[in-house]
């Protein structure tokens, strides 16, 4: 009250100068709390209008991983639950932001990603499940390194990919079931495997680990397919993989010299990624396929469905197999090559027996 006095007729007292702008403060204290009550209104009122519309249908179910994540990319639709049988994987009800789902809208979708290393059957076992009326699966997607660039970037590309929005020819859109990619264990999942091995949990991503058991074979592709690069000897044009079984024979014609004094410690380097790779993504639902196992019982491709979640079916693919010969007449320097071998753990990569 005594305050208000000296204001009321904004006359200053004691010929303070300061008090004047005391008293108009408070005026404008008044007109600014009035302000603020009127914005406080205004926002309430547009925060029940978005709950009401559409916003609150769709949450966020997961946290952000390492907090930089678009989580934009991750809605998820309530109204399709309840969700479908138990399964031992997570189902997701992706609303992807190119297109609608159509009739399949409540289909559920299982993530998947196919871990693999060069050479190893991962193209061919790539084009057998898009054979698949189910699946999508997108291919070597980080082999673009911009993509890969730091664990941002790669959450960012793998939100879309899990999203249905990552279009390609590879994309069955509307009706998919299992949506994934293919990924080198050379291309960042072992360089980030903390956050990755922890996207996949999250996510729910199932792991397929798909290695050849025989790795001396898959150095001969290497080999080869680093040769092909440079010499092209099917009209000039570099192919890592072929669709006629002349193309094959061609490539096959090839034979490579292996350095013998580096064998053995190549052979075991790899042995020891792929240890690592089962190590850093043992948390999640990971399931390991040998090339040489899909090659030779059509029973692990039907599993590999049912591990995907999909109807089982018998799936095709036009890539014909470039090394078919004994393993002998794929070296040039066999000989060496077996002394080096000879009586260590490897000898068994140089039975031949099984022709894949
Ligand atoms: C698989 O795809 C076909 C064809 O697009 C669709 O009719 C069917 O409903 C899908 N099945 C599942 C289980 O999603
Ligand atoms: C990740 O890489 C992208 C593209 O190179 C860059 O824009 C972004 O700032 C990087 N983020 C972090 C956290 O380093
Ligand atoms: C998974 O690997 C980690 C090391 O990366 C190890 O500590 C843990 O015991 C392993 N868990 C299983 C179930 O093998």
């Amino acid at each position: 009250m005594v305050e208000k006095k000296g204001c009321r007729d904004g006359v200053p007292s004691a010929g303070n100068g300061f008090h004047q702008d005391l008293c108009s403060g408070k005026e404008w204290r008044k007109i600014s709390t009035v302000w603020r009550l009127l914005v406080l209104v205004v926002i309430g009122a547009v925060s029940l209008y978005m709950c009401m519309v559409g916003v609150g249908t769709r949450q966020f179910p997961f946290e952000s991983v390492e907090g930089a994540v678009v989580k934009d990319w991750r809605r998820e639709d309530e109204s399709c639950a309840p969700r479908g049988p138990s399964v031992d994987y997570y189902q997701h009800y992706p609303l992807p932001h190119s297109y609608g789902r159509q009739e399949c809208q409540c289909t559920p979708v299982h993530f998947f990603v196919i871990l693999s290393m060069q050479r190893s059957g991962s193209g061919w076992f790539e084009t057998l499940l898009n054979n698949h009326p189910n699946i999508s699966s997108h291919g070597e997607i980080f082999s673009v390194k911009p993509r890969r660039a730091n664990f941002s970037t790669i959450a960012r590309t793998m939100d879309k990919i899990y999203n249905l929005d990552w279009l390609n020819s590879a994309a069955k859109n509307e009706c998919t079931a299992a949506v994934g990619f293919k990924w080198m264990l050379n291309q960042g999942p072992m360089e980030y495997s903390r956050e990755v091995s922890d996207y996949f949990e999250k996510m729910g991503v199932s792991v397929i680990l798909l290695l050849r058991r025989n790795v001396l074979k898959r150095l001969i592709s290497i080999l080869a397919n680093a040769y092909d690069r440079k010499a092209k000897p099917l009209n000039g044009i570099h192919k890592s993989h072929v669709h006629s079984v002349e193309e094959a024979m061609k490539l096959a014609e090839y034979r490579p010299v292996i350095d013998v004094n580096h064998l053995t410690d190549n052979l075991h380097r790899v042995e020891q990624i792929t240890d690592d790779a089962q190590r850093f993504f043992n948390n999640t639902r990971l399931r390991v396929v040998y090339y040489e196992d899909l090659v030779m019982d059509p029973k692990h491709l039907m599993q590999v469905q049912e591990f995907l979640g999909v109807q089982p079916r018998k799936l095709e693919s036009l890539q014909v197999k470039i090394h078919t010969r004994p393993l002998r007449e794929q070296i040039q320097n066999w000989d060496a090559v077996l002394a080096r071998l000879k009586a260590t753990q490897y000898e068994t990569l140089l039975n031949d027996g099984d022709s894949t």
